[in-house]
């Protein structure tokens, strides 16, 4: 069922209450190191604005755990909030309570205020009610643009809506529908492209997108457990034992599907200047761990990738982070810019790798969910998206 979104509601001169997803990197100092995210809800607010609208913002940063934790603050979001929209956000040290109204009710149509990290409240993950009808009370209008914490029921993604009508932003929009496409349509050949450290974080997304694709490719961490599932020594390298059989099913139910290392890179240690050398997949030596997929991998690995009209990448094929281990990981982002029809990066570690690696340019949709993009292609319905208006059909 689609979801009505900012476009669908009149709000000039109203309150907005907009929750989005400001979770980015700090340094030890505060300051923001990475501000995608922010920068992701830009259209929405842009829009808001535009529009007449008074945007209230609320979002968490962190895991503070119910107190107030200094270096979480969202002072330092707040101000690179203001340099990217070109204009001043008022920001308020409260959430909720006569500071937190006071500061709200002062603000003009056009004008932007960000509350204080909500998860300083113990109330936020707790979904409490009273906390939510607090929150409602400073807004006429509910819209949700925080698609990476859409999988948590807490009182700004799920609980503000039983007091306002709730309507997606723009990026919440977009989530939703490349994410959706993937499930739902995609042009064929559909081509996942899966790695990252452990089977066990992406059994079910694996499970649910299995039939829906044409092609299974599996990289990084998590592709010696399937090795080990075809019966290879894999020296020291991390293999999930207790996953064995789950991957020893997913072979036998579509092993036409599933493209495996043939070759990768060990190395005697995980450190930049560990020895390292190129072996066979079957060849792994008893004292040398795998770190990254090998040449022949990635040759095996183009010819799927090349063809697809959509591709899903989520984890990298390595340990990128540490340079002499990131070729596969950097072949692969660079084949995926490479494709012509869609490609949508979900997960922290493969987005982090396509920036570091300078590809993030070149794929249709670089998905703002970890955890969320994932949940979401198991196929569950998410709490933060159930709540909020549902389209007319037809
Ligand atoms: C994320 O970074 O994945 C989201 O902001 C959700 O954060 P959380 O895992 O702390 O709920």
């Amino acid at each position: 069922m689609s979801k009505q979104s900012v476009r669908d509601v009149d709000v000039r001169g109203k309150r907005v209450l907009l929750r989005v997803d400001f979770n980015v990197p700090l340094d030890k100092l505060g300051n923001v190191t990475e501000d995608a995210r922010i920068r992701a809800s830009l259209p929405t607010i842009h829009h808001l604005l535009d529009h007449g609208a008074v945007v209230i913002a609320v979002s968490h940063l962190g895991r503070p755990d119910g107190k107030v934790v200094e270096r979480l603050r969202m002072a330092p979001v707040a101000q690179r909030l203001s340099m990217l929209l070109g204009q001043p956000v008022h920001a308020v040290q409260d959430i909720v309570g006569a500071p937190a109204q006071a500061a709200a009710k002062v603000l003009r149509p056009g004008e932007v205020l960000l509350l204080e990290n909500v998860r300083f409240d113990l109330r936020e993950e707790k979904n409490d009610p009273d906390f939510a009808r607090e929150l409602a009370g400073l807004a006429d209008v509910y819209v949700n643009d925080a698609f990476g914490t859409a999988h948590r029921a807490h009182a700004t993604t799920v609980g503000v809506a039983a007091y306002l009508p709730a309507y997606a932003g723009l990026l919440m929009e977009r989530e939703l529908a490349m994410l959706g496409q993937l499930l739902e349509r995609p042009e064929r050949p559909f081509v996942v492209l899966i790695g990252g450290a452990k089977v066990s974080d992406k059994l079910k997304v694996l499970e649910n997108l299995l039939d829906r694709c044409d092609r299974l490719l599996v990289g990084g961490g998590m592709a010696n457990t399937f090795l080990r599932a075809q019966g290879y020594e894999l020296g020291k390298s991390l293999v999930e034992e207790d996953r064995v059989a789950d991957a020893k099913r997913i072979l036998a139910q579509s092993s036409d599907k599933v493209l495996l290392p043939v070759d990768v890179l060990v190395a005697d240690r995980v450190d930049a200047g560990a020895a390292a050398q190129i072996v066979a997949a079957d060849a792994i030596p008893p004292d040398m761990l795998a770190v990254d997929i090998g040449p022949r991998t990635v040759e095996r690995f183009r010819t799927a990738i090349v063809r697809a009209k959509t591709l899903f990448w989520n984890g990298p094929m390595g340990i990128f982070e540490i340079a002499p281990f990131a070729s596969g990981t950097r072949a692969v982002a660079e084949l995926v810019g490479k494709v012509r029809g869609t490609t949508v990066v979900g997960g922290g570690d493969s987005v982090a790798a396509l920036e570091q690696l300078g590809y993030a340019g070149k794929v249709t949709h670089v998905s703002t969910g970890g955890g969320a993009s994932l949940e979401f292609l198991e196929g569950r319905v998410l709490p933060g998206v159930a709540t909020l208006r549902d389209r007319a059909e037809g």
